[in-house]
């Protein structure tokens, strides 16, 4: 067999495979992207290099609506919730694509966010009142949900209600093969959202803040978009926003713990920010995102037929020595390198201000009064989600160790 061929093999079994992914968080992507930058596995065109998903990422032929491909719809009969997926912000394309994203691209500004850290800080330094957390189930949770209810609009009281309507929505985003009682049951779920989210509607007509719900009200008064993608849109935010959140943190706290005597070195905010940026970029909690080619694209020699599905690998696209020198270590002198971990062109992450400021905050508070922290493995060495599109330890126990009891213990 030639070296591509077991690459091929390689790269299949990993992305088919929850058990690897559950035992190695990063994969056979070093040998991918040294050897091939576009490798077609399964069907599935792979895009790994730093180049060639540069520039297939700007690319208007490659879609994110995965119902142009042709694929066989998940339902038989039309379904209310596959219409109101349909109209999420990340899957789609073009105007449409740019006037909902226009809409509320004024509210992520550094103002906003600054104001959205304090009260991330303010919950932090509870969830650091204990002798251990858990980084990923706990605050990985109880943070995202609040930034993004504060950012929205949705008050302190409803956000339990609102988080099982978001975990029972996300855990429907790509299933396929439900049964008709599962199905009724999302649709009841999506239906009990949609109407609290016109309840918040009618609450923000009286009295205005500044806040998403607001915005979005004056939209709809505009004509700018319809009451059906607001609510769409409402629960892209809180979809996006809460398991990447989560996988985020667990997973960088994880890369910044392994590196001996870093996080005493972070308390300032500053170099928090350079610490979750490196982590991102070196083991990405976002590993791939899919596309679908519209018609054939021509790369390097090789043809991507029409309807094929496409594989942005960020993760990998991170680690190309082309990309940054010796890419698979931890190095806090990259320098305004940026990375793929939040995608890259039209799409890419709209809440990647929000997410770095919140984990810088994370860190140089765990940093200036736990510096000396350690993963806890006393149940159990750190198991990995088997998720395909999350990179993230399934729990994240971290012991919290002020200064100078270690050595006192
Ligand atoms: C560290 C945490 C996060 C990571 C790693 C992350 C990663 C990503 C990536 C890779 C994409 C591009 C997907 C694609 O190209 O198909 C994306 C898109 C998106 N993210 Fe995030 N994200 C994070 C946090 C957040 C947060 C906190 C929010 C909400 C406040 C958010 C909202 C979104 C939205 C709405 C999109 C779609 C944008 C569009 O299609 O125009 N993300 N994110």
């Amino acid at each position: 067999m030639d070296s591509l061929s077991q690459l091929r093999n390689e790269i299949s079994r990993y992305l088919t495979d929850s058990e690897a992914r559950r035992h190695d968080p990063v994969g056979p992507i070093d040998e991918l992207v040294r050897d091939t930058g576009l490798l077609e596995v399964n069907g599935a065109w792979v895009v790994s290099s730093h180049r060639l998903v540069s520039a297939l990422s700007a690319d208007r032929r490659l879609s994110v609506d995965a119902r142009l491909g042709g694929s066989e719809p998940r339902f038989a009969q039309p379904r209310t919730l596959d219409h109101v997926f349909g109209l999420m912000l990340n899957v789609r394309d073009g105007v449409d694509h740019r006037r909902l994203r226009g809409l509320v691209s004024g509210v992520f500004t550094a103002r906003r966010i600054a104001e959205l850290t304090e009260s991330a800080a303010t919950l932090v330094e509870s969830a650091l009142d204990h002798e251990s957390l858990d980084i990923v189930a706990d605050l990985g949770v109880r943070l995202p949900m609040r930034m993004n209810s504060e950012l929205v609009g949705v008050p302190a009281e409803d956000r339990a209600q609102v988080l099982r309507w978001v975990k029972a929505l996300a855990g429907q985003l790509d299933r396929f093969g439900q049964t008709e009682t599962e199905v009724s049951q999302a649709e009841r779920t999506l239906a009990e959202f949609a109407d609290y989210i016109h309840a918040l509607l009618a609450k923000r007509r009286l009295d205005p803040r500044d806040d998403i719900m607001t915005r979005l009200v004056q939209a709809l008064a505009q004509h700018m978009l319809s009451t059906d993608e607001l609510v769409a849109f409402v629960i892209t935010l809180f979809v996006n926003g809460l398991d990447t959140l989560s996988a985020a943190l667990g997973n960088v706290l994880w890369t910044i713990l392994g590196q001996p005597g870093l996080l005493p070195k972070l308390t300032n905010r500053e170099d928090a920010r350079v610490a979750f940026d490196e982590a991102v970029r070196l083991c990405s909690p976002i590993r791939l995102s899919a596309r679908t080619a519209l018609s054939d694209v021509e790369v390097d020699g090789q043809t991507i037929p029409a309807g094929s599905v496409v594989l942005f690998y960020w993760a990998a696209a991170n680690r190309d020595p082309e990309f940054t020198d010796a890419p698979a270590e931890f190095r806090m002198d990259r320098g305004a390198l940026g990375s793929y971990a939040f995608g890259q062109g039209p799409h890419q992450c709209l809440g990647a201000q929000l997410a770095r400021l919140t984990g810088a905050e994370l860190i140089s508070r765990l940093a200036t009064r736990f510096p000396e922290s350690t993963v806890d493995t006393t149940t159990g060495e750190v198991r990995w989600q088997g998720e395909l599109v999350f990179c993230s330890p399934e729990q994240l126990q971290v012991k919290l160790v002020p200064r100078g009891a270690m050595a006192v213990a």
